[in-house]
């Protein structure tokens, strides 16, 4: 049996590139299901030494990282407690700087704790920075970011996350808790939408 997988190089960096595989029309997967797995278990081994056997409160930003959270939170071997936030969506082209607005607070105080926020995308930078600014009023023991994917080039803000997953160019990726106008966010796979996508 002949079976044909459409492939393209994709340049991540000057140094690093990945095969981008065709899954169905439209969409190519950039990192896979496994890719994710072992990064995410590579960034909860280091968490948890960096933790050094104390507790953790892991803050997910509302939507994108959730599946993020769930599968770090079981990379992670220490005591751990889940908050969430969630913070206003504007269409990135329309945000600007300070424009953040937070439309879901934690639900408990983080004062004196260790605290990890956990990102699907580190993009601009503005979410995080006010949520880092808004956080570091509680003063928390430690205040440290995750973020799955990071897009250095875009960067408004001086900010950098302290775990990172991949490093990508200015591509707009879907899956694994990203969308695109809410849809495909159940994608196992780390993916990117292709000029024939049907819409
Ligand atoms: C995405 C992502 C981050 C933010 C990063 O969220 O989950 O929260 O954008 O972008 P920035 O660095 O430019 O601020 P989005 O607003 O798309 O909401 P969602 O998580 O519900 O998809």
């Amino acid at each position: 049996m002949i079976c044909t997988v459409s492939c393209r190089v994709v340049a991540l960096s000057r140094d690093t590139v990945c095969m981008a595989t065709v899954i169905r029309q439209g969409l190519e997967v950039l990192f896979t299901r496994q890719q994710i797995a072992d990064r995410v278990a590579e960034m909860g081994a280091q968490i948890t030494h960096d933790l050094n056997g104390e507790k953790l409160v892991m803050v997910g930003v509302l939507k994108g990282a959730a599946p993020f959270l769930a599968d770090l939170a079981r990379a992670v071997q220490v005591d751990a407690t889940f908050d969430f936030v969630a913070t206003s969506s504007y269409g990135k082209g329309q945000r600007s700087s300070g424009a953040v607005k937070l439309i879901k607070d934690l639900d408990e105080p983080i004062e004196g704790k260790n605290v990890l926020v956990v990102e699907d995308i580190l993009d601009t930078g503005l979410t995080l920075s006010y949520l880092r600014k808004l956080f570091l009023q509680q003063h928390p023991k430690t205040l440290r970011i995750a973020a799955l994917l990071d897009k250095p080039s875009r960067r408004l803000e001086k900010i950098e996350a302290d775990y990172v997953g991949f490093s990508i160019p200015n591509l707009f990726v879907i899956g694994y808790g990203m969308d695109y106008a809410e849809r495909y966010r159940n994608l196992p796979d780390i993916c990117l939408m292709t000029p024939d996508h049907p819409e």
